[in-house]
């Protein structure tokens, strides 16, 4: 009778067949849980990244908006304050699934566009941890994506995209992250106001980036200069 090998070493196969569904088991769950909740003592935790809110996107939406930041912050932007909204934005960023157009990872080869590929160190850091790596880019990676614009650009261009770039049409609006209407299009001047949850999401987006660990800038100028 001619069986199949199967048939002869049900053995050998059912043991293969158990090893790679271990190694498919620790790739895919133990490895994530130990890279989540692994040895994480130098993080930087929200509150050291908070630290000086002096001069971030937070302090600039605290002085454009001063009554409903106030309402909102009646200390005014503490760095309690900016640990909250960071930590917010960061939520509202994997509510609204923009991980889903964005990435937070620059890729070796695209150096070019996005300045030095990512490092680990540089997401070392509680607002990056775990990192938010993205699908598929479909708009910029985003991992850096602090100070490029003006934070009043970026309170605006969430309400409406299209009416700052008439082409970004894949870009949605989020008007969600503002109380009242604001029509871009016929007064291209007005300044859109956001609540709770913009000022969350502009804070996080003006903050990207910032974390910049000494020794990983050293270590790329060294790369750069042999
Ligand atoms: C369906 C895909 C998609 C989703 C979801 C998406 N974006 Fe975008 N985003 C884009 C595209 C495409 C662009 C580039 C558009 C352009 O040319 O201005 C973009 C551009 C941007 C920019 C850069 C604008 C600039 O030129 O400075 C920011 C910031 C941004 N998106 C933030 C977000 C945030 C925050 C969310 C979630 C609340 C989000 N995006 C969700 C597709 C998306």
């Amino acid at each position: 009778m001619n069986s199949s090998p199967l048939e002869r070493f049900p053995g050998v196969f059912g043991v293969g067949g158990l090893l790679i569904f271990l190694v498919a088991l620790s790739v895919s769950l133990v490895l994530p849980l130990i890279a989540i909740f692994g040895d994480a003592e130098d993080t930087a935790t929200v509150e050291d990244l908070a630290a000086n809110p002096e001069g971030s996107g937070f302090a600039d939406l605290a002085e454009m908006f001063p009554e409903i930041f106030s309402d909102i912050y009646p200390e005014g932007a503490s760095p309690a304050n900016y640990a909250d909204a960071l930590e917010r934005g960061r939520d509202l960023y994997i509510e609204n699934a923009c991980f889903q157009c964005h990435t937070q990872n620059v890729r070796p080869f695209e150096t070019g566009y996005y300045g030095a590929a990512a490092n680990p160190r540089e997401q070392n850091n509680d607002l990056m941890h775990p990192s938010l790596i993205g699908f598929r880019r479909v708009g910029p990676d985003l991992s850096r994506y602090g100070g490029t614009r003006e934070t009043q650009w970026v309170v605006n261009y969430l309400y409406d995209p299209t009416a700052l770039v008439s082409e970004a049409v894949a870009m949605p609006a989020y008007p969600w992250f503002y109380d009242e209407g604001c029509d871009l299009v016929v007064n291209p001047d007005a300044l859109c106001v956001p609540n709770e949850d913009g000022i969350a999401i502009i804070a996080y987006l003006q903050w990207l980036g910032d974390y910049q660990p000494i020794e990983t800038l050293e270590e790329d100028t060294e790369g750069e200069t042999q």
